[in-house]
């Protein structure tokens, strides 16, 4: 084996080519603990079923409809109507309507249902505090705040609505 010169041109390449080596290692792990960072540590146990448009018409909307429907005047020849829950059913069922509401916020907030964490995240959550009040109030059995809630109730969703989706409004 021939002594080199130390300034010859295969030694250094040699040298740069070892650096190199030391780097790769440095920049997968940097990469890796980034990959770490953007992806949760568990995966989240729960799976959205079904698509955005199809969770709102078979569970926000029914539900809303129910509670909205529970309450309210009809005004006829003969005077006005109040419009009552008529049984401890008739209740119950209201109540449990503002339940699927509550509950809708955080179905709303399942996998890539979740378009942000700016205001998708607060329409979300104010269906959620709404759809809470709304099951106090119809547990209370007082109609007058099972109307009012209902107006929160409301613009939770329209709120959402008209950022989200402002094709859909009237
Ligand atoms: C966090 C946002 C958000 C909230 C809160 C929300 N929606 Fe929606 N909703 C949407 C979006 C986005 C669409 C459009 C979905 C699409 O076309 O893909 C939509 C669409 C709908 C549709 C139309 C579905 C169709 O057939 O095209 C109905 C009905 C609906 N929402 C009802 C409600 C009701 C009732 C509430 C409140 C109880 C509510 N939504 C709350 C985001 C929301």
């Amino acid at each position: 084996m021939t002594l080199r010169d130390p300034e010859t041109a295969p030694r250094r390449a040699n040298e740069s080519h070892a650096s190199f080596l030391l780097i790769v290692p440095f920049v997968v792990t940097t990469m890796l603990a980034l990959a770490a960072c953007a992806e949760p540590a568990v995966e989240s146990p729960m799976r959205a079923v079904v698509g955005e448009k199809a969770l709102m018409t078979t569970v926000l909307e029914p539900a809303a409809d129910l509670y909205w429907a529970a309450v309210g005047e009809i005004v006829t020849a003969e005077g006005v109507e109040q419009i009552r829950p008529q049984s401890d059913e008739e209740w119950v069922a209201v109540r449990n309507a503002a339940v699927v509401l509550a509950e809708s916020g955080n179905l709303l907030l399942v996998g890539r249902r979740a378009r942000d964490e700016g205001a998708w995240l607060d329409w979300s959550r104010e269906l959620t505090d709404a759809g809470e009040e709304a099951m106090r109030a119809a547990e209370s059995r007082d109609p007058d705040a099972v109307f009012d809630v209902g107006e929160r109730v409301y613009f939770a969703c329209r709120g959402c609505h008209e950022q989200y989706w402002p094709e859909g409004l009237p």
